[in-house]
């Protein structure tokens, strides 16, 4: 869903100078002084050309920093010392760091053995945490207890810089089940493409393992390791021949998001189980509404194998609306790499075909 997006965009605001700011989509593209179009629709420069920027959107299809490159991994949270709490900080270097939290406050619950929370308070309007890295297809399997309350939704989802989204969410308070979803380019379908889950044994009291199989082809959800659903790309094709099926590079999100709050659409309330609840006996007692995560792993399933010199990806200048093209680059992901790294006496002597690459261009 979107509309965690849309609580996002006053903060970004609060940070621009006046050179920055102006909106951009498809129609309206950046103009060369603030060249990078936000995950939120703003233009602008630095943290704007990180992790969401939509290259269509921007000034030209590589104004956006490229995106790192997925690396498989086991994630756990034993600590939060992958995360870096205060996205603004973010340089783009996702060596240094595995998550950002973007918005909102976290909690490591049990620092001798490990799980992060997401909490929503009736102030910090939600919490979302993102992968550094981007996924070209491959699984994501995610432990999750999520929440029980009527009006907040629990979700994992992948999501791209031009908007390719796949979903399991949790709205509200019903614990036996969850809803796969997923979305192409952010366009929203007449019909759904939602479907819910049911059997589940309580998913605020159980961990359950909730996987994203996303394949060039098929797209798969499996609960506890048993598939659920099955997507093909063929089935997704539209009458004028286009695939309405992800296929962009993507962060990973986790959220906990206050959907039941006054002025959102009604049918985002209906559907998150209605208004929340600011005097429930959890809420009061803990002085927060809560997701928990313990772990999370991710293989990596790049239609073609990265030669070891691959950082990123990039929008290739062939890209339309229709058939966005990604390539493999060398080009680094780090916003100021430039001055900051032309100078490191490593990066000259260790001049290898792509650390020349990186002191030519940047
Ligand atoms: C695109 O942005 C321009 C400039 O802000 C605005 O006038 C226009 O309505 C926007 N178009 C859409 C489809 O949102
Ligand atoms: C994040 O860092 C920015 C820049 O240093 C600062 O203005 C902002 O207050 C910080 N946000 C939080 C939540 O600490
Ligand atoms: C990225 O972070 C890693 C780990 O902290 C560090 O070793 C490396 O120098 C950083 N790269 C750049 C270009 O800053
Ligand atoms: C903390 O985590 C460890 C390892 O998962 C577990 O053995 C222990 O019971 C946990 N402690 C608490 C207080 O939850
Ligand atoms: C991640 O992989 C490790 C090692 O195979 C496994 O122990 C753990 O249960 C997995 N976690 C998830 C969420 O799949
Ligand atoms: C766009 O270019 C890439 C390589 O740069 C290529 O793999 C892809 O097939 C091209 N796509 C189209 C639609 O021409
Ligand atoms: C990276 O650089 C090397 C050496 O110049 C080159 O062979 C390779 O094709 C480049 N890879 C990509 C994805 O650009």
């Amino acid at each position: 869903m979107l509309s965690l997006l849309l609580l996002i965009p006053l903060i970004q605001l609060a940070t621009l100078s006046s050179a920055q700011g102006t909106t951009c989509n498809a129609t309206s593209l950046c103009p060369s002084s603030a060249p990078c179009c936000s995950e939120f629709g703003y233009c602008g420069t630095g943290e704007f050309c990180l992790g969401g920027c939509n290259p269509l959107h921007s000034h030209s299809l590589d104004s956006c920093l490229p995106n790192p490159v997925c690396k498989s991994a086991q994630h756990v949270f034993t600590d939060n010392s992958r995360i870096l709490s205060n996205v603004t900080h973010f340089d783009g270097n996702a060596t240094e760091w595995d998550w950002t939290l973007d918005k909102g406050n976290m909690l490591n619950t049990n620092t001798s053995g490990g799980e992060l929370a997401l909490l929503l308070t009736k102030d910090n309007g939600g919490t979302r945490i993102s992968s550094t890295r981007y996924l070209h297809y491959g699984t994501v399997t995610a432990r999750i207890k999520t929440g029980r309350w009527g009006g907040v939704v629990t979700a994992f989802i992948t999501m791209s810089s031009v908007k390719d989204e796949i979903d399991w969410e949790w709205p509200g308070a019903k614990t036996t089940e969850a809803q796969s979803n997923y979305f192409w380019q952010g366009f929203i379908p007449a019909q759904t493409n939602g479907a819910t889950h049911g059997g589940l044994t309580d998913t605020f009291s159980n961990y359950h393992d909730y996987t994203i199989d996303w394949q060039p082809d098929t797209l798969t959800w499996l609960i506890d390791g048993g598939v659920v659903r099955t997507l093909k790309k063929s089935d997704t094709v539209n009458s004028n021949g286009i695939a309405l099926y992800p296929t962009t590079p993507a962060r990973i999100q986790i959220s906990l998001w206050p959907a039941g709050i006054e002025g959102n659409p009604q049918g985002t309330v209906q559907w998150a189980g209605g208004i929340i609840n600011w005097n429930d006996p959890d809420y009061v007692a803990a002085g927060h509404f809560y997701t928990l995560i313990q772990s999370i792993n991710v293989t990596c399933n790049d239609p073609v194998n990265p030669s070891p010199d691959v950082t990123s990806y990039v929008y290739t200048p062939n890209t339309t609306t229709s058939t966005p093209g990604i390539d493999f680059s060398n080009k680094t992901t780090i916003n100021g790499a430039a001055s900051g790294h032309v100078t490191n006496p490593l990066l000259i002597l260790g001049a290898t075909a792509a650390g020349l690459f990186l002191i030519q261009f940047f």
